[in-house]
């Protein structure tokens, strides 16, 4: 579905990605991990499209590497950012609205219903999205727009992220529920080693924007090259 090839962000003498190529598969669900800095964000905004690497990015056979960021999200690309960022003085259902009509060109209230359903959004729907919301719903609201956007492939950073255990635990089951209800093949940026081991059937570590291990959760985690990567040290 989704394949880098020999992608490369450099910001100044910084290289964020160096040389990345990774094959994403249909339905999967691919956790990608690695230490702060590593460079995990960027890969999200450079399939996205918001930022332009050297190499090459194809989706469904076609190459993106070229598009702008709207063209990508009509193809299927959707993602949410790792600070929740509604849209000012709009209401929740307002902001998806703008999203469906940036992501899948179209305006359709009826989606918006069965997403704010699904997301557990309908009692907000009128509410104004940049104040009346407490942090869960927020990150609830991100990710409905990211799907208001009609994703194919849905772009997950740090979705999970300061939710306690339970609410944590409810979020993974929510986020089967979306795959199954959307057909979405998901990839999530998530620090988490038991989560991913729970949620993910594949994922891949990024460290100093180079990807050492690719694998079920629990050859990765046994990668000696990534308990390094987390430790500073092989044998911790
Ligand atoms: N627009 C930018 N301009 C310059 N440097 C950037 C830019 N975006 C990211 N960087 C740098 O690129 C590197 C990778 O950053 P990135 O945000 O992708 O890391 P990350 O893996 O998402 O980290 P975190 O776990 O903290 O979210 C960092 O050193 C960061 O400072
Ligand atoms: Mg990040």
């Amino acid at each position: 579905m989704l394949k880098l090839d020999a992608v490369t962000v450099r910001f100044g003498g910084l290289t964020a990605l160096s040389d990345v190529s990774l094959h994403l598969r249909k339905g999967e669900i691919l956790g990608l991990v690695g230490p702060n800095g590593a460079g995990k964000t960027t890969l999200f905004n450079t399939i996205s499209g918001l930022v332009r690497p050297r190499g090459r990015i194809a989706f469904n056979g076609t190459d993106i590497s070229r598009l702008p960021l709207h063209r990508r999200a009509r193809l299927g690309i959707g993602r949410t950012f790792q600070i929740p960022q509604p849209m000012q003085h709009l209401s929740v259902r307002e902001n998806l609205a703008v999203a469906q009509v940036f992501g899948a060109g179209r305006y359709d209230p009826e989606r918006i219903d069965e997403i704010l359903a699904v997301m557990e959004l309908s009692p907000k729907a009128d509410a104004d999205a940049a104040t009346a919301l407490a942090l869960q719903e927020l990150k609830r609201l991100e990710i409905a727009k990211a799907l208001a956007t009609e994703p194919k492939l849905l772009l997950l950073d740090e979705v999970l992220a300061g939710l306690e255990s339970n609410a944590k635990r409810a979020f993974m089951l929510k986020l089967r529920e979306l795959k199954a209800l959307f057909d979405l093949t998901i990839v999530i940026v998530e620090h988490d080693i038991e989560t991913i081991s729970e949620l993910c059937t594949r994922a891949v570590v990024l460290n100093f924007g180079q990807l050492i291990a690719d694998g079920t959760p629990t050859e990765v985690f046994n990668n000696p090259a990534v308990v390094e990567s987390y430790t500073g040290t092989a044998d911790a």
